[in-house]
């Protein structure tokens, strides 16, 4: 969906540009790249993927909640078809009123990326910045690697230490993924900025019933401000509604996108959207939330488990 059309890059050339932000999982040190992957002064390596990701992951690590390759092709699908567009240029519109000029740290590092649909929208609106595509699903980061020449694509455990230098980034990005306060607070520079998309409680109601999806909590964005709050202050918030009329194949790629598709089986889905008529409207409905963060972070402890998205 980039604009920049600039010839094939080699492998390493988003990740070269990105090094000094980039530490080892396993002891914090910087790392090196070499075409093979990355290793810290320690000894510790990783992987550099044909497809372009480099594997911060540990050895010893499995991932839990990684997108499957399905939900990943039905996410591509869906976005790529425009019908959350709405959103991105929500996040595009603050991203631009925050930062008309790029930063002394012009780095935006997007949390549980998925394919990097809303990192490459932002980047190509942001000239001089790099990107960093993070994300526990290797599928999802061979996407990501794919999507902007200026995307770098991490595999990683955001719910963990974030592979990434201390103030390295002006910008983090959290679009329906896991946060981490502590950790998005530390790698922000001076000046930076936390934008979070969650749905709202009237996210694609309509199909709750008819498909058997998991309501949203109408509590969500106290949790979420209650959450966030231990190292940020809220500075704005945008609530963003699209109505959308679907048809069979949008139907299928929307619920086999999302974590319905771990309970559900393809035919199911096929099935109960099957029973729909179509086109089928439904309501997307989100919340866009900027935070500054807070010079001193509160105790750590209270605020509890994160349930993104
Ligand atoms: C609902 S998808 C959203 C993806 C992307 N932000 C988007 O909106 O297209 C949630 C993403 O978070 C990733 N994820 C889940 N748990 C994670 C974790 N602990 N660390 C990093 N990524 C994680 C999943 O693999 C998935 O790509
Ligand atoms: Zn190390």
């Amino acid at each position: 969906m980039t604009t920049e059309t600039t010839p094939a890059a080699p492998r390493t050339r988003a990740l070269g540009a990105v090094l000094p932000a980039l530490c080892c999982t396993l002891c914090y040190q910087p790392l090196d790249l070499s075409p093979q992957g990355a290793r810290c002064p320690n000894n510790h390596s990783f992987d550099l993927a044909r497809e372009g990701y480099l594997n911060l992951l540990p050895g010893h690590v499995i991932p839990q909640n990684a997108d499957t390759p399905q939900m990943l092709t039905a996410r591509a699908a869906f976005l790529g078809a425009g019908h959350f567009d709405p959103l991105l240029q929500a996040l595009a519109a603050q991203a631009l009123a925050a930062f008309p000029a790029p930063p002394a740290a012009p780095l935006l590092a997007d949390l549980g990326a998925g394919p990097g649909h809303y990192l490459a929208y932002l980047l190509d609106r942001l000239p001089g910045w790099s990107g960093l595509a993070l994300d526990i699903s290797k599928h999802a980061a061979r996407k990501a690697a794919r999507a902007h020449p200026r995307i770098a694509s991490l595999v990683c455990d955001c719910n963990d230490h974030l592979p990434l230098a201390d103030a390295c980034a002006s910008l983090a990005l959290c679009v329906f993924a896991p946060r981490n306060p502590q950790e998005f607070h530390r790698i922000l520079a001076p000046g930076g900025l936390l934008l979070v998309a969650t749905p709202s409680p009237r996210h694609l109601h309509q199909l709750l019933a008819p498909i058997g999806m998991l309501a949203m909590d109408p509590d969500k964005d106290q949790r979420l401000a209650l959450r966030l709050g231990t190292h940020f202050a809220l500075a704005h918030q945008h609530p963003v509604e699209a109505t959308l009329a679907l048809d069979t194949a949008d139907l299928v790629n929307l619920i086999s996108m999302g974590p319905s598709a771990f309970h559900l089986s393809p035919e199911d889905i096929a099935q109960r959207v099957e029973a729909l008529p179509r086109p089928f409207t439904v309501t997307a409905s989100f919340n866009v939330t900027v935070w500054r963060p807070l010079e001193v972070p509160l105790l750590v402890g209270a605020a509890g488990e994160d349930d993104a998205p």
